[in-house]
């Protein structure tokens, strides 16, 4: 059988506020969605960073968000720092560490993650060797670690390879403090189990070894975790809502990768694989509406609101040519966490490109949302990629406001008051699709007609109307 270079077949086979003005130095465009009242936090886009998989976003206790991630070439270990989130975009990014001319860490360096462990900056990756042919799919995991207090200027060295518990493909490490223990979590082959990976946890004993054996907390056995290869890798924790959920990627690199979910009471023993419930369905996936395929690998963190964010990555394409494996185009991406009635994480769909959509609710109606189903605008409630909608800043300060899943389509206002949902090709007054976003009373924010003078975005009951200024119902709360 000849077996494509692959490591699996080897294996087995913003919000913010912004104002209508243009600030000195800023285009019209970045005015119209330009920081409120003195906010320096930049509403951030996506693709956040290009051509960065695997990333790992965190907010570190010194204020800056520290974001490193695998590069195309699979390389070298690359880290950057940002005091916002959009920062991260143009960040200067830093090379740590390059992999060596020979040796097991001489080929693929993979999905890198920055912890501080009992004091010390420590970088941990998933390496192989150069040899070629299979050999290179000899992936391990390994540290390095800084000799200094800022991981941007220290000098870093090799500290050593993780001493996983069997010695097989491993990958995708993260390490993650619940309850004062400090655990490891990765993805690794199993002899007996036939599956690319499957993903373990244990508590650590120091920064590469463990002290207990591993609990394997989920195989890759339902239908959308088997999806051109049997893996799950690349954990992540969140803990919200009295519970510890964990976030896991599966399937094949492409179209078909996913998101799925175990979860477990907070106050459970996490080394109990029984204890953990997982997901019967993904929980984020490709979305042909907003063009993101392939959405997987994620971290967490926080705003500077200190919402939850979810950082992931994804292509804005469907088709590659090849092994996506070695296709370049897994941008970095980030979203909103929200949660469900429930409390517990909402991961809706992927946003697609463009700055971060919002949710607005009618201040005087905050359970409300604007939403629309298809074509038909509403306030009400809906699911949460229904209540998302993107202000597209304009050249003349305006924004126009365009749903995620309808990237095409924008709020149009009519002269009798009405607002309809229509594609951008579709026939529209002189700035009827065109509103000046202006702060509010307590903290809301309102939408200015362009097109019909003194009259703004409202709500009557369910409906999306144009009212006067001064009336409550043209208050929109941010979320
Ligand atoms: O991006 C390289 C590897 O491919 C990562 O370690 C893994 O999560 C992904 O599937």
């Amino acid at each position: 059988m000849t077996l494509r270079l692959s490591r699996r077949s080897f294996a087995a086979a913003g919000s913010l506020l912004p104002l209508a003005c243009t600030a000195p130095g800023r285009s019209a465009v970045e005015s119209a969605l330009a920081p409120a009242e003195g906010n320096a936090v930049p509403l951030a886009t996506n693709p956040l960073v290009k051509q960065r998989a695997d990333a790992q976003i965190f907010r570190h206790e010194d204020g800056w968000y520290y974001m490193t991630g695998s590069v195309p070439e699979y390389d070298r270990l690359v880290l950057r720092r940002s005091r916002t989130l959009a920062g991260l975009t143009t960040a200067e990014e830093r090379v740590l560490w390059r992999h060596q001319a020979s040796g097991p860490m001489s080929g693929f360096l993979w999905a890198p993650e920055l912890h501080l462990v009992d004091g010390r900056w420590v970088m941990y990756f998933a390496a192989g060797p150069s040899g070629g042919g299979e050999d290179v799919f000899r992936i391990r995991t390994y540290a390095v670690v800084c000799d200094g207090a800022d991981p941007m200027t220290g000098n870093w060295a090799v500290f050593g390879q993780f001493q996983a518990p069997w010695d097989s493909f491993n990958l995708d490490s993260t390490i993650f403090t619940h309850r004062g223990v400090r655990y490891f979590a990765w993805a690794q082959r199993e002899a007996g189990i036939d599956t690319n990976s499957n993903v373990y946890i244990a508590p650590m004993k120091d920064a590469l070894t463990l002290s207990a054996a591993p609990a394997r907390l989920t195989v890759p056995t339902l239908d959308w975790e088997v999806r051109g290869f049997k893996v799950n890798e690349a954990p992540a924790f969140l803990v919200k809502n009295g519970q510890v959920f964990m976030t896991y990627s599966a399937s094949a690199t492409d179209a078909r990768y996913c998101l799925g979910l175990l979860s477990i009471d907070e106050n459970a023993n996490l080394m109990d694989a029984r204890a953990w419930t997982k997901s019967p369905q993904p929980v984020f996936v490709t979305c042909p509406e907003t063009s993101v395929y392939g959405p997987g690998h994620n971290s967490f963190t926080v705003d500077e609101q200190g919402r939850d964010i979810l950082v992931y990555h994804g292509r804005d394409y469907e088709a590659i040519e090849g092994d996506p494996l070695f296709n370049p185009d897994r941008h970095t991406r980030i979203q909103r966490l929200y949660t469900d009635s429930r409390g517990n994480p909402d991961f809706g769909v992927p946003v697609g490109n463009g700055p971060l959509p919002e949710r607005f609710s009618p201040a005087v109606h905050r359970s409300a949302k604007l939403a629309h189903e298809g074509d038909r605008l509403l306030v009400g409630d809906a699911p949460l990629p229904q209540t998302q909608f993107r202000s597209l800043g304009q050249e003349d300060g305006t924004v126009r406001l365009s749903p995620i899943l309808k990237p095409a389509h924008r709020l149009v206002a009519n002269s009798d008051g009405s607002i309809r949902l229509l594609n951008a090709d579709a026939p529209a007054p002189a700035g009827a699709d065109r509103f000046r976003r202006e702060a509010g009373p307590g903290g809301s924010v309102r939408f200015i007609s362009q097109a019909f003078a003194g009259r703004a975005l409202a709500h009557s009951s369910d409906k999306v109307t144009l009212a006067p200024v001064g009336q409550p119902e043209s208050a929109w709360m941010l979320d």
